[in-house]
């Protein structure tokens, strides 16, 4: 439980716990197994585990159809808290057709294992178009976000939540812990400012740079890397996690950061996701958060600085998390120092940026890239992933 001396409140001001009480388990179990069931693929699975462990609070369970316009349409749930991305459990019509409100639903994984119980309150079928364009800024399929969402079931099941069992893609156990553990290890580090750290990607120096220029004014980090499904030429998490780990070891104070993971599925849903990342990690404890160049983005669907912008649409104080922004880190050849150009002269001629792109054939290739855009062993561990 958050106590007074947590350094920030949840949103919605209490950390929601969905998982069942030891003593009900059993019990709800059993009834489970003759309740209609309902298979939760990957990021279903990580979104009930999110919920539950009150890492999205206040949601209790999957949104109602009408909290879902208000998010679509408004970037608020109805009772008027903020709240970007619509976290839903979308099924085929088959299956719903076998479903009545009121009823409870057994959730399993894809093997059939019972994970959890869902209070069916609603069932709606809403206009998916409408959910891209607003959500995503498009409705193309190449869109990774997009293409989830249109490809997952027409039919959103709404309904609080009650946790038997975690998924089986809870992936690394030491670093795996919930918001009421990261928040209870923020205290016993007795950090008052702790900035978290997205990131779906190997921290290259950039990302290195970044997490600490915000280091030298909070307390503590969390380097907060996003474990769950990613699309597929992304780099796995277990190879990113060894990068992590490298860079823990020789090139972080280790009184002063924390690796922890994340567990929720990446939506590449650039503004609007970089609100929802900056609310969840609120949840965990965070006071601060690190919004740079093109966060959550994919291709070229929204401008480099666009999810910097979309936090300034809410009232200060309103997010109760402070976004710290940053322009696109380099290392100037002129200063011979990683910068932005806000703190170094010189054009673009002045600066290493490689594109990910030519970084990826590089490695491919077998080749280091320079040692001003990646340290040598994350370099390393990624050429060896890859001849792997
Ligand atoms: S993301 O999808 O998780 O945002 P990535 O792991 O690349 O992708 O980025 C993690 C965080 O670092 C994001 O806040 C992103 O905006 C920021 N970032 C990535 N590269 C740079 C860079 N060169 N300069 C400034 N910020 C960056």
């Amino acid at each position: 439980m958050p106590t007074s001396l947590d350094a920030i409140q949840p949103h919605g001001g209490a950390l929601i716990d969905r998982t069942v009480d030891a003593d009900v388990k059993d019990g709800l179990l059993e009834r489970a197994q003759s309740m209609p069931k309902v298979k939760l693929d990957e990021r279903a699975q990580s979104d009930l585990e999110m919920i539950a462990v009150g890492a999205f609070s206040p949601l209790r369970g999957f949104l109602s159809q009408r909290d879902y316009h208000a998010v679509v349409e408004s970037m608020r749930l109805t009772n008027g808290l903020a709240w970007s991305v619509p976290i839903c459990l979308q099924v085929a019509a088959e299956v719903a057709d076998g479903l009545k409100e009121g009823q409870q639903v057994a959730l399993t994984d894809e093997s059939g294992k019972v994970l959890a119980v869902l209070d069916l309150e609603e069932r709606f079928r809403p206009d998916r178009e409408v959910e891209a364009q607003r959500v995503y800024l498009t409705t193309e399929l190449a869109h990774p976000g997009v293409r989830a969402i249109k490809e997952a079931g027409e039919v959103y099941l709404a309904g609080e939540i009650h946790l038997l069992e975690r998924p089986d893609t809870v992936a690394f156990p030491a670093y795996h812990r919930d918001p009421t553990q990261t928040r209870a290890l923020f205290r016993e580090r007795g950090w008052r400012t702790i900035v978290g750290f997205q990131t779906r990607n190997p921290i290259h120096r950039a990302h290195e740079y970044i997490t600490k220029c915000a280091l030298e004014i909070v307390d503590g980090l969390m380097l907060h890397p996003l474990v769950g499904k990613t699309k597929g030429d992304d780099i796995p998490a277990d190879v990113r996690m060894r990068c992590y780990e490298v860079l823990m070891a020789k090139y972080y104070p280790h009184d002063r950061v924390v690796l922890s993971v994340y567990p929720a599925a990446m939506r590449y849903g650039g503004p609007r996701e970089a609100i929802f990342h900056a609310i969840a990690r609120k949840n965990y404890g965070c006071t601060h958060f690190i919004v740079g160049r093109d966060h959550a983005g994919v291709g070229s669907y929204y401008g480099t600085y666009d999810a910097q912008k979309l936090f300034d649409q809410f009232q200060p104080g309103e997010l109760g998390i402070q976004p710290l922004k940053f322009e696109n880190a380099f290392f100037s050849k002129t200063t011979g120092q990683m910068a932005t150009q806000k703190t170094a002269p010189g054009g673009p001629e002045t600066q290493v940026n490689l594109s990910g792109t030519k970084v990826r054939d590089m490695l491919r290739a077998g080749e280091l890239p320079p040692p001003e855009f990646s340290r040598p062993e994350v370099a390393q561990i990624l050429i060896d992933s890859m001849k792997g």
